[in-house]
């Protein structure tokens, strides 16, 4: 199949992208910049380009042909004109827009779960805002994905704990202590994603995505640390503290935390065991945990990842 991925160049769409040519498909990548993701080109079957996502015309000429289109363009920090609602709500119109206009036959779109119209962090309103929107738009084949947080080689959640926990001077501050996540392997995400491809029940559908097991925080805070072989303190935060810590970190470039951040956690970021079962059932899913994934990639102290060593090494 001819698939054109957007937003391909992260975590995410590294591993799907790697799994799908390995399954002989041929992939179109669409990213802003082309010449930061050697590591992709260097994938057999794999074109990368560049395009205005609003130009007149330009999407749907990249994208005609093509027999899949997926979407997994997104911002947990935004800055100046990349706004969550541009990155998360104008741009995904915008593809779904194209892709009924040249009539691709499959369109399947990365939310998040808990995002919602009502939810108090903008990350999740902004996706929740897109993901409505398009399940209500006629005359396309889309399926959403809603996931907790995703966990594997390259990932932004144990690697970023990992390091982290590294430069604190012995003890760790933890907001959010007691938030509840159900990580889920991201080669686990990339099946759901092509499991989906040539099923017709799940065409409008929005499916949650939560690892077998829901952990707090300060338990996943307290596990990398065990990898790692770090034995400092963990703080854990309430909320009186959590939220001016969160507000004083967003300051900073890079920020490991934001206020956004910190209301996005004050919902569980869990699925249900009906919604569990369901999605495992209809997406023929295995799930991976967190005990027999992490420690490969945590192990050797290599907290940057697979992507960043990878992206490193293709710049040199
Ligand atoms: N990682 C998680 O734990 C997690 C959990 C739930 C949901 N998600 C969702 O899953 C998706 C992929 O996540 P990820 O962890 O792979 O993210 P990532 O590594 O940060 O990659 C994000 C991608 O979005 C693209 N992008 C960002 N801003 C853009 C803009 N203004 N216009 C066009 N493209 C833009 C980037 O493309 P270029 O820079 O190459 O243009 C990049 O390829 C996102 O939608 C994210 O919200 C992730």
């Amino acid at each position: 199949m001819k698939i054109c991925v957007i937003g391909g160049t992260g975590f995410v769409g590294t591993h799907l992208i790697t799994k799908l040519v390995s399954l002989g498909h041929s992939i179109k990548v669409i990213t802003r910049r082309p010449e930061r993701h050697r590591h992709l080109r260097t994938l057999p079957t794999v074109k990368i380009t560049s395009i205005d996502f609003f130009g007149n015309k330009i999407l749907e000429r990249q994208i005609d042909t093509y027999d899949v289109v997926i979407n997994l363009v997104g911002v947990l920090n935004p800055q100046g004109k990349n706004s969550f609602a541009h990155v998360h709500e104008k741009v995904a119109l915008r593809i779904a827009e194209a892709t009924r206009a040249v009539g691709t036959p499959r369109l399947l779109h990365m939310s998040a779960l808990n995002a919602d119209e009502k939810a108090s962090s903008e990350y999740l309103r902004s996706k929740g805002r897109a993901q409505k929107a398009l399940l209500e738009i006629e005359g396309i084949n889309i399926t959403t994905f809603s996931p907790s947080v995703i966990f594997g080689a390259g990932d932004s959640f144990f690697n970023r704990f990992a390091r982290l926990l590294n430069i604190m001077p012995g003890y760790f501050p933890l907001t959010c202590a007691n938030a509840r996540f159900a990580p889920i392997y991201v080669g686990d995400v990339v099946d759901a994603f092509i499991n989906s491809i040539n099923k017709p029940e799940t065409y409008g559908k929005n499916y949650n995505l939560c690892g077998p097991e829901s952990f707090s925080l300060r338990e996943l805070v307290s596990y990398t640390a065990q990898q790692i072989d770090n034995h400092y303190a963990i703080i854990p935060l309430n909320n009186f503290f959590s939220k001016p810590l969160a507000m004083f970190m967003g300051l900073f470039p890079g920020a490991p935390i934001t206020l956004d951040n910190y209301k996005s956690m004050l919902l569980d970021s869990v699925c249900s065991n009906s919604e569990q079962s369901e999605t495992v059932s209809e997406l023929d899913l295995k799930l991976q945990s967190i005990e027999s994934i992490v420690p490969q990639y945590l192990a050797g102290k290599d907290f940057a990842g697979q992507m960043d060593y990878l992206r490193k090494k293709s710049k040199r």
